[in-house]
């Protein structure tokens, strides 16, 4: 079997990348699937998470993929264990050039965690466009879904974050509420599919894990039926988009 990559990125700084790579992470490992983490971030906070898990819990490999300090080389620590199924990076805030590309390359779908708020949707709205118009996305047919993260309340949907996505024919896999069980998970190093106490946050995250799964899983689920669409931007090649129903 083939392994699936997830580039889950946003340049916005806090906009919920560990947060969707680490809640991934325990979905596939609490199936016994082998899933790594591969941290782009020199902050390094997956793989903080990473070592903060007991050795009892379900294993989830680490590999560090971010920029090396001084002259050393990126090499062994890179590595991602042959028998890995689901390999989930988790980018660094404001990535581009050249580590942008190599983490689209890796790439077989991506998912945009974006907080609801005017800067945020703009900042991720304008990274979305360049990321359709230019480079590798074009070429490959690679998914790309959006989640809303941090959702308040007081405020369960937002208009010009959907106005946007549907503009574009890009689906929202699901709304994450604002809650202090991902506060617990960082640091804990537990994650939503491990904490008794993450029953309502575990389902709204299930859409997200389902989607990145692939096809076979989401009609397994019959969230979803007739809902595969192609997208196709003016004088460009095909993008192929799934969407799940909130
Ligand atoms: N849905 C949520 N509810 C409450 N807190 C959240 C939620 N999502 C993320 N957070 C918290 O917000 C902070 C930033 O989230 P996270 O680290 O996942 O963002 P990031 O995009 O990886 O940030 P960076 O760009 O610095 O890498 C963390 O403290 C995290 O626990
Ligand atoms: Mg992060």
């Amino acid at each position: 079997m083939r392994m699936n990559t997830t580039l889950v990125i946003n340049p916005k700084g806090g906009s919920g990348k560990t947060t969707v790579t680490t809640s991934l992470a325990s979905y596939f490992a609490a199936r016994s699937v082998p899933v790594t983490v591969m941290d782009y971030d020199p902050q390094g906070s997956s793989l903080n998470w990473l070592r903060l898990r007991d050795s009892f819990r379900n294993r989830i490999y680490s590999a560090n993929a971010a920029p090396p300090k001084g002259n050393r080389l990126r090499g062994i620590e890179m590595h991602v264990p042959p028998d890995t199924r689901q390999l989930i990076i988790d980018a660094p805030a404001g990535a581009s050039g050249l580590l942008l590309q190599e983490m689209l390359a890796r790439a077989d779908c991506i998912v945009v965690p974006v907080a609801p708020s005017a800067i945020d949707i703009h900042a991720t709205a304008n990274f979305i466009r360049e990321l359709l118009l230019a480079g590798r996305i074009r070429m490959r047919n690679i998914r790309l879904g959006v989640v809303a993260n941090k959702v308040r309340n007081s405020m369960p949907t937002y208009e010009p974050l959907e106005r946007f996505l549907k503009s574009l024919s890009l689906p929202l896999l699901s709304r994450l509420r604002d809650s202090d069980v991902y506060l617990q998970a960082v640091e804990s190093g537990l994650g939503l599919f491990e904490m008794d106490e993450a029953t309502s946050e575990r389902e709204q995250f299930r859409p997200v894990a389902e989607w990145v799964e692939g096809p076979q899983s989401q009609l397994k689920s019959q969230q979803i039926g007739a809902d595969r669409k192609i997208i196709q931007l003016p004088g460009r090649p095909r993008l192929l988009a799934g969407v799940v129903s909130n």
